[in-house]
């Protein structure tokens, strides 16, 4: 018999959840002064940015399937149903904890730079960045990750079989499903860029070129058949065939560099996480080539050394110093951070405590530092760090994070992405799916930044076969006991690191169950632009005293990111929560 699902179709709606669905009487209640509410499970939780992706990993979950099962169904379901950022030509990275041998791994699906690709490439001939080069060309595309890197994780951990896991994806591709609010909206406001490409103006478009309206049917059978190569030939059935030489016949048409051998020479890495102590806890995320992980632990070592509690949550006092560590840390990404296989990354000398204790004691507690005269602390000679390494040796923006938790204990944090909203725009004829524009998230340029504003240098200069470096940080936080307690991640771009740095403040330190600690507003800052941004929700008081101490406020017109998180409450209890910020989300518990 079917059990009774916690099903919600918005976050608004999972705030507005009063009364536990199930067992009312024993639902254990995190934190009895909390204003918000989150999904309450005891079998497992899948949370995602889009409702149906997350019924669809919750159902994998009720069939026998652990959280790497649930995990790669939603990500293949996303493909399908959040078509601005799930994706099978984008690419992404999941911590996954494995309960039984109690150990955390990271796998780095990442796209790779094409072997015809070179450092000066989206330079013009006034060697100014072309940026829309670089953003909107088909160029922009890196070699795509994401299908060898669910299927990676789904044949190295998952239970269930492939066929099994790809099957409800197939059927909303190829049977369809009712185009939501949100889908509708996003698709609309972005006509221009998608109807400008002949593919993408007809898989995202109707025949007369009118947009999908709320509540029609949306089918898309080529990639139906796609997913289907994939579920029949696995890997091959993306990377080699019918499906490789759709994506290279575009290239040639369009001036594309990705090649079939390219595709087949893809490949997913599994490295370890970076985990830091944060009073106690650990704290396990991202390592590069994301910056996500190493700058979380380093903003973390920062803050530990003080009270933050007593400051109070959101005062001037604590915003104050989370800019001042966010700025710390944002200075040795633009310089350090890269492809650690290319790039020896100094992770140790970053995340160090004593590091952290002499930036912490360069920090005046009242006035701001311009970012003009912060550098990085390190005293490292970037050139010296690069490695030697040849192709031939290597065998709006959107993206998305889900968070998957199974009965076992096995957890999954994964963020993926296209880049931009839709990527570059470009769809492969008779494949149904967009090409990434993650070639942008590489340093063009040395001193110009990057769409999200970030700068870089060597560390992260474009090379055959390199891995552009990430912001994304899906993370996994240990209790004292080292059993998992939080699982959360984010899209946003730049703003992704210090999204999750303070999601993790707010349960750790402010005691927030994870409803509240989602929705709560976020700050950020990122070195340059030398700006502090705030959610609106901050008092004007509080505005007030940090333009006093000589911050550069900007209010946010925009959210700072989206979280997808899952908290443990007493007796392995699961509390799921998407964030308020964007509409669509659901956290599904089984
Ligand atoms: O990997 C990165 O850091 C970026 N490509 C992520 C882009 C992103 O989060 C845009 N979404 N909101």
């Amino acid at each position: 018999m079917e059990r009774p699902r916690l099903w919600c179709k918005s976050a608004l709606f999972v705030l507005s959840l009063m009364v536990p669905l199930t067992q009312a009487s024993e639902a254990p209640i995190i934190n009895p002064k909390a204003r918000f509410h989150p999904v309450y499970g005891t079998l497992g939780m899948v949370v995602t940015q889009e409702a149906i992706a997350s019924q669809v990993g919750a159902d994998i979950l009720a069939e026998g399937g652990n959280a790497i099962d649930a995990a790669v169904a939603s990500g293949f379901a996303l493909a399908v149903t959040l078509p601005r950022a799930g994706n099978l030509a984008g690419g992404g990275f999941m911590v996954i904890h494995l309960a039984k041998e109690d150990r955390t791994i990271a796998l780095d699906y990442r796209e790779m730079a094409p072997a015809e690709s070179h450092r000066e490439m989206f330079l013009d001939e006034a060697g100014d960045v072309d940026k829309r080069a670089a953003r909107y060309s088909i160029k922009s595309s890196g070699v795509p990750g994401t299908v060898a890197g669910l299927l990676h994780a789904h044949k190295s951990y998952g239970v269930l079989n492939i066929e099994k896991v790809l099957s409800p994806a197939i059927k909303l591709a190829r049977d369809g499903f009712e185009v939501s609010l949100d889908l509708s909206s996003s698709l609309s406001s972005r006509y221009e860029r998608l109807s400008s490409n002949v593919a993408s103006r007809r898989y995202f478009f109707k025949p007369n070129g009118e947009s999908y309206q709320p509540g029609e049917l949306f089918i898309q059978k080529d990639l139906a058949q796609t997913l289907e190569r994939i579920s029949e030939y696995g890997r091959a059935g993306f990377y080699e065939g019918k499906t490789a030489k759709l994506i290279v016949d575009e290239m040639k048409n369009l001036g594309g560099l990705i090649t079939l051998d390219d595709l087949r020479d893809y490949r997913v890495v599994t490295r370890e996480p970076v985990c830091g102590d944060f009073h106690g806890n650990t704290v396990c995320a991202m390592p590069p080539p994301s910056s996500g992980g190493v700058h979380l632990i380093q903003m973390l070592n920062i803050l530990e050394g003080w009270d933050l509690r007593s400051l109070g949550h959101n005062s001037a006092a604590y915003i104050h110093r989370l800019a001042e560590a966010m700025r710390r840390a944002y200075a040795d990404r633009s310089i350090y951070l890269g492809d650690p296989d290319f790039y020896r990354v100094p992770i140790d000398n970053i995340t160090d405590k004593n590091y952290a204790s002499a930036l912490r004691s360069g920090i005046n507690l009242v006035k701001a530092t311009p970012s003009v005269d912060v550098q990085s602390g390190l005293d490292i000679d970037p050139d010296t760090l690069q490695i030697e390494k040849t192709f031939s040796d290597n065998e709006s923006s959107e993206t998305t994070h889900f968070s998957t938790w199974d009965q076992w204990g096995n957890v999954v944090s994964n963020t993926t992405t296209l880049n931009f909203s839709y990527g570059n725009g470009i769809s492969i004829p008779g494949a149904g799916f967009l090409m990434n524009n993650e070639m942008d998230d590489f340093s063009a340029k040395p001193g110009t930044p990057n769409a999200f504003g970030l700068l870089g240098g060597v560390a992260n200069a474009i090379e055959p076969g390199k891995r552009p470096l990430s912001s994304m940080t899906p993370s996994i936080v240990f209790d004292k006991a080292s059993s998992p307690l939080l699982v959360t991640g984010s899209p946003g771009g730049s703003t992704i690191i210090t999204t999750v740095l303070q999601t993790i403040l707010n349960v750790l330190v402010f005691d927030m169950g994870i409803a509240e600690g989602a929705s709560v507003p976020r700050v950020h800052h990122q070195w340059f632009p030398d700006r502090l941004l705030l959610e609106s929700g901050i008092s004007r008081d509080t505005v007030n005293l940090l333009s006093q101490m000589g911050h550069n406020i900007g209010e946010a017109d925009y959210v700072l990111g989206d979280t997808q998180s899952i908290q443990r409450g007493p007796k392995n209890s699961l509390f799921g929560a998407s964030d308020p910020r964007r509409p669509g989300a659901a956290a599904v518990a089984q």
